[in-house]
């Protein structure tokens, strides 16, 4: 099977699962955590979000934007982003099935850690996005304090026997992430995110979780960000 079905399969296999941790504690976190990182760039904008999963981003990022387009490999993820917003698109992010500068932004959360042929995805990310236009692009950060307990700890259990080794995960250091934009996309600005949460269990607990999300807030703001366990590269079509 190649990379894109492997992908495809490992997904479908999650998608009925992928919700039951997702509406509390660090999920939540993490997924205002990434809006935050792209609200000044959607607000009223045609927004695409790559590898949109069941929606949950898309949806919050659906009350800002004019319109929004999701498109994920998983047919299993798309039924349930499709109960969420009306236009979703099955398709492999290294062939975007939009015509040239389709979209004012492109965002990609959580998914190009997944892709193998980054600079073909990167490049087809910024294909369909209009000149003027920006792409947001999520990679797992290889220098940070998440790798790092990743490294070490046993693998997670998503569905059946499937665990989370059974896909194909990069990490990537910031050069490397700025590097793979093609020379069409100016990098604007980085956002960290997971810079000082050491384990996802800790943002279950109450007050704990309300101070390590301060804390990240107040880090995000600084030099420190360059250690987020989630690196969010924006940049701009010229
Ligand atoms: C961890 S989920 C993230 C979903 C969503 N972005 C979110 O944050 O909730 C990763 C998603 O990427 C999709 N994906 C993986 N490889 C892909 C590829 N090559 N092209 C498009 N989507 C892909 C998966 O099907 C899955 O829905």
């Amino acid at each position: 099977m190649d990379e894109p079905m492997k992908n495809r399969s490992y997904y479908d296999a999650m998608a009925a699962g992928y919700e039951r941790e997702r509406h509390h504690g660090y999920h939540v976190f993490l997924d205002e955590s990434e809006v935050r990182c792209v609200e000044d760039l959607v607000k009223g904008a045609n927004v695409l979000e790559v590898g949109c999963g069941s929606g949950l981003i898309l949806s919050r990022l659906a009350s800002m934007a004019g319109r929004v387009v999701g498109a994920d490999i998983s047919g299993e993820m798309l039924a349930l982003a499709s109960a969420r917003v009306p236009s979703v698109v099955q398709a492999d992010a290294t062939h975007l099935p939009f015509r040239d500068e389709s979209f004012d932004v492109a965002v990609s959360f959580k998914v190009l850690a997944h892709i193998r042929e980054i600079r073909e995805a990167v490049g087809e990310i910024a294909r369909v996005v209009k000149p003027g236009g920006y792409v947001a692009l999520e990679f797992y950060n290889r220098h940070s304090l998440r790798t790092a307990i990743k490294r070490i700890k046993s693998p997670s259990a998503v569905a059946g026997d499937v665990d989370d080794t059974d896909v194909y995960t990069r990490y990537d250091g910031l050069a490397e992430m700025i590097d793979y934009l093609p020379p069409v996309l100016k990098h604007v600005r980085t956002h960290g995110i997971r810079i000082a949460v050491p384990a996802a269990f800790f943002m279950k607990v109450p007050l704990v979780g309300r101070a390590l999300a301060a804390r990240e807030r107040f880090l995000s703001r600084t030099p420190m960000r360059r250690f987020g366990g989630f690196l969010v590269v924006i940049a701009r079509k010229n």
